[in-house]
């Protein structure tokens, strides 16, 4: 049975990418796999800095993290657009993860072989998806096979009913079915 981590790369209370993250959480349930849905505001990390990474190692939440990543066979991420990139706070869970705690860690462990599935919304007409290059560039670049199927989801605003769920038919199932076929994509390559 795949096992999913599954976040959203806001932190914010309201924020309609973690709505997103659930609903596709649903659909790799659904096909049979383990997802542990994340808020990122229960990791809290300093930025990202090389003096105190040498002085202090990871901080706790960081280490929690990575061994999280470390403990599941695939990545589901929603991602706001910031600027037409993801988030800094995606950014920097990401970059405190993908260090070596040890000479014998070999590098990006938490990120190899890994297989993942990116989505995105936001209030705007293109839903975030000119964000989604970016991030998928980035885990490429670490490791991370990402699948080719995205989905980003225009006027988050008026896109969610009060249950959290889509509101849209198409926009629902192809969330579903993203999250389907990542479990589909981690068995595969496993058989
Ligand atoms: C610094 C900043 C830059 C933003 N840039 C974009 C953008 O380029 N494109 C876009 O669609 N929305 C942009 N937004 C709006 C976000 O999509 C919106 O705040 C959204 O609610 C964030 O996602 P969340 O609800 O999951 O937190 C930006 C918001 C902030 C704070």
């Amino acid at each position: 049975m795949p096992k999913i981590l599954a976040f959203a790369g806001s932190g914010r209370k309201e924020s309609w990418n973690k709505q997103l993250i659930k609903i596709a959480a649903r659909g790799a349930e659904e096909a049979g796999a383990t997802v542990t849905v994340i808020d990122l505001s229960d990791y809290p990390m300093p930025m990202f800095n090389q003096d105190l990474e040498s002085e202090e190692g990871l901080p706790d939440s960081a280490g929690k993290f990575k061994r999280l990543m470390m403990e599941h066979d695939a990545l589901m991420i929603a991602s706001p657009e910031y600027n037409s990139a993801f988030t800094p706070l995606l950014k920097n869970v990401i970059d405190w993860a993908s260090r070596t705690e040890s000479e014998n860690e070999p590098p990006l462990a938490a990120y190899k072989n890994k297989v993942a599935a990116i989505m995105s919304t936001s209030p705007g007409a293109l839903g975030g998806i000119r964000g989604l290059v970016f991030l998928r560039m980035l885990l490429a670049n670490i490791g991370v096979i990402v699948l080719p199927d995205q989905h980003a989801v225009p006027h988050a605003f008026k896109a969610f009913d009060e249950d959290g769920s889509l509101i849209d038919e198409q926009h629902l199932n192809s969330v579903l079915a993203l999250g389907a076929k990542l479990v589909a994509t981690v068995r595969k390559l496993n058989e």
